[in-house]
């Protein structure tokens, strides 16, 4: 399962898009306060030296997000947990053995001495060491930890290439290292171990039953008392033409409607067009296995929110096992913009 992206992945570095010389320059910038935004197999990362509170505070400023959100904390590898982590249960580094490098976020208490910025103020901080030859290499230059958010403006869709972070961000960051599209697409998994039970707070990649396995036990979904985090909103990774998820029953039967009342639709859906489209409208088919689905989602997301379209319309996809990740982004992409409504979807049978 680790390995199934890598391949991609290492061609950024052996083809020669990012030199062992961008590394040590991307290093140096960290070291000196800057930001630096690399890839990693999920999404992109927007970096800067966890350990430098002035460094940490301008990921909020030049992401637009609310302080007390908290960042992950990259780490070369796990022998780094004890820095940055304390009482770390021994169920952390048995899942930390299996699935690290790669696309696993683990919540753990926070050591003393980290700086608060970094949590939202919270006792707990999100660990993750990412497989990315380019965020490993970068990372074990650096030797620190580096706080990273997925390098994308607050609320808007994740960034899957280095195009996405420049076209979002510009120039507040000081480099971007292009290590190609990232392999799987969607933001890793986070697994909360900081309580009795293991509770799963995102899913991603890496399945709550790939989790089941390596602990011996479920992961607990997360309830009313789950830590506030920017990603558990309802409207996050929302593009701004408003989305609908319409069942695969209803897409035609809906999407003609729609372009009926108003051309200017744009229609996602694993299957082919299912209606002619018309000028203005766009049926998009796309990849019908998850790893290819979700791969693909965030850019062209992107790309139809950036055409002239008044209305997404996706095929929901299944709910349960490899498919969770991408429906949590979806569902989440088509909720209201409000954080407290719930997801404006539509998914009658
Ligand atoms: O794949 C990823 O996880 C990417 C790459 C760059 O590593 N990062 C990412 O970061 O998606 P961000 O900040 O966009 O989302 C991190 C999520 C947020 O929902 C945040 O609230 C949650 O992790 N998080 C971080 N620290 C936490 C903590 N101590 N307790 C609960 N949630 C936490
Ligand atoms: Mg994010």
């Amino acid at each position: 399962m680790r390995d199934q992206w890598r391949e991609g992945a290492d061609a950024a570095l052996t083809c020669g898009t990012v030199s062992a010389k961008d590394i040590r320059r991307a290093a140096e910038t960290l070291r000196s306060g800057g930001l630096v935004a690399f890839p990693t197999e999920t999404v992109y990362g927007l970096g800067a030296d966890a350990s430098n509170r002035d460094a940490v505070a301008r990921i909020f400023e030049v992401k637009g997000r609310p302080t007390g959100h908290p960042l992950i904390v990259h780490v070369a590898s796990a022998e780094h947990l004890d820095r940055w982590a304390r009482e770390i249960p021994d169920a952390a580094w048995h899942v930390a053995e299996r699935c690290w490098p790669g696309p696993l976020t683990l919540i753990l208490k926070r050591a003393r001495g980290v700086p608060s910025l970094v949590t939202g103020g919270q006792d707990t901080i999100g660990l993750r060491v990412p497989g990315h030859p380019v965020a490993h290499a970068l990372l074990t230059e650096f030797g620190g930890g580096v706080a990273a958010p997925s390098a994308n403006r607050f609320g808007r869709i994740s960034p899957t290439t280095a195009a996405h972070v420049r076209e979002d961000l510009g120039a507040a960051v000081d480099l971007v290292l292009d290590g190609g599209a990232c392999p799987l697409g969607v933001e890793s998994t986070i697994l909360d171990l900081s309580g009795d039970r293991p509770r799963l707070l995102r899913p991603g990649s890496i399945t709550p039953q790939e989790l089941a396995k390596t602990l011996g036990q479920q992961c607990e979904s997360p309830g009313s008392g789950a830590p506030r985090a920017p990603g558990g909103l309802a409207s996050h990774y929302a593009p701004r033409t408003p989305l609908r998820l319409v069942t695969a029953s209803r897409l035609e039967r809906v999407a003609a409607g729609e372009i009926a009342a108003e051309p200017r639709v744009a229609i996602m859906s694993t299957h082919g067009p299912a209606v002619t489209p018309t000028s203005g409208s766009r049926w998009l088919k796309m990849p019908s296995d998850p790893p290819g689905y979700a791969r693909a989602l965030y850019a062209r997301l992107r790309e139809l929110d950036s055409g002239e379209y008044r209305l997404i319309l996706v095929e929901v996809p299944p709910e349960g096992g490899p498919w969770m990740a991408v429906h949590d982004r979806l569902r989440r992409a088509s909720a209201v913009r409000t954080e407290d409504d719930p997801a404006d979807t539509d998914c009658a049978p």
